[in-house]
């Protein structure tokens, strides 16, 4: 069998896989992997492959555009007296932020009103397959594909055997036949036509078609006097499990690791009211702390003064001086990772004035300068809680590989994220950023170039690195 080397492949493609790999949070290799997966299913282009995805597929579910953003769900109620537990799905959907739109069997309605269904979803409802209103543009194919899932509950033994047998006599078949979204059913019914073969057949079928289940639950019936297995899975239950398929959880490669990260400037006070400081705007400090959050990772974020919120989940200490940053750095060991984004000011003055320095005929008054403690070398330095993994920045705005070259023999790091500040390059507060991975190995050093990405991307790739490196995923 043929091996691939990443590393020789054409800039282009490099350039390519290295931006898909990022904004998907994977590595390049697991995205090649993703790619030639897709190819082998015949599924090319992902886009595309979204539309040509069996219902049954359980690969995350892509979504369908919502104005807010949210996973839209058609929610198919059939004829059964757990119809009324319908009513209480809605709310406990919306409560996850999934929109929900309805369909009726005309069983249902025998148990529910449409207006108690439209009520609780703040959607027309819809009923019927021949309703001029809804089919006029195909209403039951767009009811089948404008949504992330479809969800039948109550999944009636009927409504089983017509999708096991392809049925589309009515509105809510021809929405299942017609659908190429996943499929999530709550079986209910009496147990004996749970249990008859008939419907054990059909089960069989759908779940062999990809269809997924959640329950039935064994319990009382509504009939008097019967029990057994064919009450319908509480509402929560169905919510979570369609949750579930709508949010897979994600890989958390970094679980178990620390992860400390200085981002932002530092404020050097001159006198109470005046201080030195640089540009920084703690944007790429900030995504790299909560890229390491959702791969896992226990994050403490050092920040200097910077206009961001404190990102969820993630341990936020806000200092001002770069004296400040160390002693907290220092109190935050030991960690499995240290990534030093902060701009640091480099220089401090001698003495802060306590009050506020003032005009006088003398003229100007000196600022004497005194260097201020370098963060990352004094932690790459450590002899006994050095952390495994030290990753420096080299912000230049000219001679960038070579300038950042020359910081690994200063600073005693193992990666430099390297990256032009010029003018021009508009980092320094923008959204963007153009970096280079320099990673020293053994007396080489390797350096990977990627494209200019969003700092979430650079944030997602560099985790995604450093995942391979440290975390489980290794
Ligand atoms: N750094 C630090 N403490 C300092 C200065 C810098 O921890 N006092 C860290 C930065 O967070 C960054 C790396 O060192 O990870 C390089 O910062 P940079 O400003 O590019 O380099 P300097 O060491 O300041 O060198 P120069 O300004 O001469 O390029």
């Amino acid at each position: 069998m043929a091996s691939l080397t990443i590393r020789k492949l054409d800039d282009t493609l490099k350039a390519y896989l290295r931006l898909r790999s990022a904004k998907n949070g994977r590595s390049v290799e697991e995205e090649v992997r993703v790619i030639l997966r897709e190819l082998a299913d015949g599924r090319a282009e992902p886009a595309e492959a979204v539309a040509a995805v069996p219902a049954a597929s359980s690969a995350p579910v892509p979504r369908a555009a919502s104005a807010a953003g949210e996973p839209r769900i058609t929610l198919i109620i059939g004829g059964g007296i757990a119809a009324y537990k319908a009513l209480d799905l809605i709310r406990r959907l919306k409560e996850r932020h999934i929109q929900v739109r309805c369909v009726l069997t005309s069983a249902a309605r025998q148990f529910i009103t449409p207006l108690a269904a439209s009520a609780l979803s703040h959607e027309r409802v819809y009923t019927d397959l021949f309703d001029a209103e809804s089919e006029f543009d195909a209403g039951h194919i767009r009811l089948a594909r404008e949504c992330d899932l479809i969800v039948v509950a109550p999944a009636t033994a009927d409504l089983m055997a017509k999708m096991a047998h392809g049925h589309a006599d009515d509105l809510a078949s021809a929405v299942l036949l017609a659908a190429n979204r996943p499929i999530l059913l709550a079986p209910a019914m009496n147990p004996l036509m749970w249990n008859n073969p008939a419907t054990r057949r059909n089960v069989l079928q759908l779940r062999r078609d990809g269809i997924h289940t959640v329950g039935p639950n064994a319990g009382e019936m509504a009939e008097a006097g019967e029990a057994g297995v064919g009450r319908m899975a509480e509402p929560t239950e169905i919510a979570a499990a369609a949750d579930h398929m709508l949010r897979p959880p994600q890989p958390r490669p970094l679980a178990g690791k620390r992860v400390l990260i200085t981002a932002g400037p530092t404020h050097e006070a001159i006198d109470p009211v005046r201080y030195i400081a640089n540009r920084s705007s703690g944007k790429q400090g900030f995504a790299i702390a909560v890229a390491a959050r959702a791969a896992g990772a226990d994050v403490v974020l050092v920040s200097g003064p910077v206009e961001l919120h404190d990102p969820a989940g993630i341990s936020v200490m806000r200092v001002e001086s770069a004296r400040d940053m160390l002693h907290r750095v220092e109190a935050a060991l030991p960690v499995d990772v240290a990534i030093f984004a902060a701009a640091v000011a480099d220089w401090r003055v001698v003495s802060e004035g306590t009050q506020k320095l003032k005009k006088t005929s003398a003229g100007m008054p000196p600022l004497q300068l005194v260097e201020n403690p370098d963060i990352l070398a004094t932690i790459s330095k450590l002899k006994d809680k050095r952390p495994p993994l030290v990753i420096g920045f080299a912000a230049e705005t000219e001679h960038l590989i070579d300038n950042a070259k020359a910081k690994f023999a200063r600073k005693g790091c193992d990666w430099i994220v390297a990256n032009d500040v010029s003018p021009a390059s508009g980092v320094m507060g923008g959204d963007r950023n153009t970096v280079h991975l320099l990673a020293r190995e053994g007396k080489d050093v390797t350096v990977d170039s990627w494209p200019v990405m969003t700092k979430e991307e650079v944030a997602a790739a560099l985790v995604s690195r450093i995942a391979r490196t440290v975390g489980t995923a290794s």
